[in-house]
């Protein structure tokens, strides 16, 4: 069974330029002209793309006293409406279990339920001898990227040493290292401090969360893994200090060792956000949090001068109003503390668009960059290229006819990602896909569903760098 995309524009990282792409079974066999196929998807008029991969998701995740609002498959509904055709999601090893036990737990959560492609990274809090040990069997896992919370006091956060042990592991057997930099002792002080005060609504989570503890702890992270001589990849930088200790790294020379991700939302939304009347601005609680315009346009400036690698969404759902209806509890948990908010924010589903649009469109990156940054150096840096993130013979046909005409205004009302309200409420988007594939089969066409449960397949990742 075959399949032709005709007429296309195929952009790809480093080109743009018109072929006909021919699909036989999963994969990508010739790019060309007068080919043909058994059946054939018209793409005059728009671009052919890589499928999106977003490295940063959080599905099905126990966190804040709950469970983040997607699973594997609602989440996968929202990432191929999106133009998202694969995640690699983090595993949270519950402490006492080993990292085998701990994939095997997030594999059952995505069996049957899958629709996309998937990968898991391994998030370490408990690292004991016989873990120590066990981190060299991570590639035989398929699992080549440790994640580390510097953050989460008492709950996910580890200690240096802990960090810095998994590095030198990490440095011997090939894997990247990934960190969630905030400095979560100092953090727990000024959270504290802030109740203790009387200040218990949301805004207090941006307030308690300064971006110098950000700054620090990336700075510190980054000196470890260079003694340890390790690769690191910062996740979710918020704000121009830590992301010019990544840039500083990266020109003292060791840009192939020191990598940072922005996620989606930074670009738009700043620690006001959280100050919404009411409750209101418990929708923006994540960590870290929301900064200052300033810091926007510092990471505008990253992401197009390649400060920045790769720009994710940090997918980590909740319900505004859950706890009913057959609803997980949501962020109606801190409605009398803001520490008890669940932290995180819905976004799989708008990043391509919202990128495409505020980045592409208004001219701050180019469409080769947004590949780039949204699917090619995020095959690279995790071990699935040239498999994925790229359109090319051999490799995998996850790939989205991207129709740069067609708008859209992003609203909950219509979304695909399981949450009650979607921080773009009202954004219109011009440039949205029209046809997303994954391996070959179509998942969506012309906004229709017609994807299927269980079809998406873990994918065993290769070592960092090889
Ligand atoms: O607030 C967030 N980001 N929640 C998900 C966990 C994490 O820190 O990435
Ligand atoms: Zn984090
Ligand atoms: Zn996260």
């Amino acid at each position: 069974m075959s399949t032709l995309i005709k007429g296309g524009t195929i952009v790809t990282a480093s080109e743009t330029y018109q072929a006909d792409v021919l699909i036989e079974g999963e994969q990508v066999v010739t790019i060309g002209h007068g080919l043909a196929g058994d059946t054939t998807l018209d793409a005059s008029g728009k671009y052919v793309i890589p499928g999106g991969i977003d490295v940063h998701t959080h599905l099905d995740m126990p966190f804040g006293g709950t469970v983040s609002s997607d699973d594997f498959f609602t989440g996968h509904q929202g990432a191929a409406f999106g133009g998202t055709t694969m995640h690699i999601d983090f595993a949270i090893q519950p402490k006492g279990a080993t990292l085998r036990e701990t994939l095997d737990i997030w594999q059952a959560k995505a069996a049957g339920k899958a629709a996309v492609d998937y990968g898991f990274h391994v998030a370490i809090t408990d690292l004991p001898d016989n873990i120590m040990d066990e981190i060299k069997h991570c590639p035989d896992y398929g699992v080549t990227s440790l994640k580390l919370f510097m953050a989460y006091k008492g709950v996910l956060q580890v200690d240096d040493g802990t960090l810095f042990r998994a590095m030198q592991q990490a440095a011997e057997h090939g894997l990247l290292i990934m960190v969630h930099a905030e400095n979560g002792d100092v953090i727990d002080i000024l959270v504290k401090e802030a109740l203790a005060a009387g200040n218990v609504t949301p805004k207090y989570h941006a307030l308690t969360r300064p971006p110098e503890l950000e700054a620090e702890a990336t700075e510190r992270a980054i000196r470890l893994a260079e003694v340890a001589g390790s690769p690191l990849y910062v996740v979710h930088v918020t704000n121009a200090g830590a992301m010019q200790a990544i840039q500083k790294a990266r020109v003292r020379g060791r840009s192939g060792q020191i990598f940072g991700e922005t996620c989606t939302q930074y670009f738009f939304f700043t620690k006001d956000d959280l100050a919404r009347p009411g409750f209101e601005g418990a929708k923006w609680v994540c960590s870290p949090p929301y900064r200052e315009k300033s810091d926007q346009a510092a990471l505008w400036g990253a992401v197009a001068d390649n400060s920045l690698q790769v720009i994710s969404t940090d997918h980590c759902p909740f319900w505004f109003e859950g706890g009913k209806d057959g609803r997980t509890a949501g962020k109606e948990l801190g409605r009398d503390s803001f520490a008890a908010i669940p932290n995180g924010c819905p976004g799989i589903e708008d990043r391509m668009m919202v990128l495409y649009t505020q980045g592409v469109r208004s001219g701050k990156i180019s469409i080769n960059r947004w590949v780039e940054l949204c699917c090619t150096n995020p095959a690279k840096l995790f071990g699935v290229y040239p498999q994925k993130g790229t359109v090319a013979p051999g490799a995998d046909a996850d790939i989205v006819i991207w129709d740069p005409n067609q708008s859209y205004t992003i609203s909950a009302a219509k979304q695909h990602q399981r949450t009650d309200y979607n921080l773009y409420e009202g954004m219109e988007v011009t440039g949205v896909p029209s046809v997303v594939l994954s391996r070959g089969r179509v998942l969506v066409q012309d906004g229709q569903w017609k994807g299927q449960q269980g079809a998406g397949k873990f994918v065993k990742r290769k070592r960092f760098g090889v």
